[in-house]
């Protein structure tokens, strides 16, 4: 079995409503090629590159639903913590960490929690992973800091962003703006800059991969 640790007094998050449609969508080629020019494999190969890079416990940060992410926590052996703040997403996690039926491996925890304020020791993790979490954030000041403050000092922040960078990416993430489901969308440029200086950065179509 698993469960969800929860200490959140909520009455839902707003992914709860969508959990479904957004996992059907984030695993989408046809999806992901029309709307941001890049492919579900390149988020998963993000991911694969960073639990490589690094032995040791590991939190992902806005996991979801784990889509691109649960096979690679279910062979890695580290101790894991997926944090998301919607139940709903957390749920699909836990079913495709079972693999549609076998039991979550028992070093993988599923924390409902918000990532600005992390239930967690500080420096606890030597991999924090957050794909597709910072352009939620108008200010990265509120995401960096508490994703830095669990990192270890050995340790690597692997992050993952829309960017405005093709002409139907651009208009789509205007849309999504308006309708108060993303930030105010950034340019590759721009995110590059509010990151600081990433050791690593690199974008495919309307998605930038960032390691720190
Ligand atoms: C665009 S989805 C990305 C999910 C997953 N990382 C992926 O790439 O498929 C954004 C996720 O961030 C979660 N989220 C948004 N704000 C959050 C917060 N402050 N704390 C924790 N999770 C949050 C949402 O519930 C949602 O599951």
């Amino acid at each position: 079995m698993w469960r969800i640790e929860s200490d959140v007094q909520d009455a839902g998050a707003p992914y709860d409503r969508r959990a479904a449609v957004y996992d059907r969508l984030v695993r989408s080629r046809v999806y992901n090629r029309l709307a941001w020019s890049t492919a579900p494999s390149e988020y998963e190969a993000f991911a694969a590159r960073a639990l490589a890079a690094r032995t040791g416990p590991v939190l992902e940060a806005a996991a979801g639903s784990a889509a691109a992410t649960a096979a690679l926590h279910r062979r890695s052996g580290r101790p894991t913590v997926l944090v998301d703040l919607s139940r709903a997403m957390l749920e699909r996690a836990a079913r495709r960490l079972a693999d549609d039926g076998d039991d979550v491996p028992e070093r993988i925890r599923l924390v409902q929690a918000d990532v600005t304020a992390l239930p967690f020791p500080p420096a606890g993790f030597t991999t924090v992973l957050a794909l597709g979490l910072a352009h939620l954030f108008a200010d990265l000041d509120e995401l960096m800091p508490a994703l830095r403050a669990q990192t270890a000092p050995d340790g690597e922040l692997h992050l993952s962003s829309l960017v405005a960078e093709t002409t139907r990416g651009r208009r789509y993430l205007d849309v999504l703006h308006r309708a108060g489901e993303v930030a105010t969308p950034r340019t590759a440029d721009e995110l590059h800059a509010a990151l600081g200086a990433p050791a690593d950065f690199h974008v495919s179509g309307c998605m930038a991969f960032a390691v720190l």
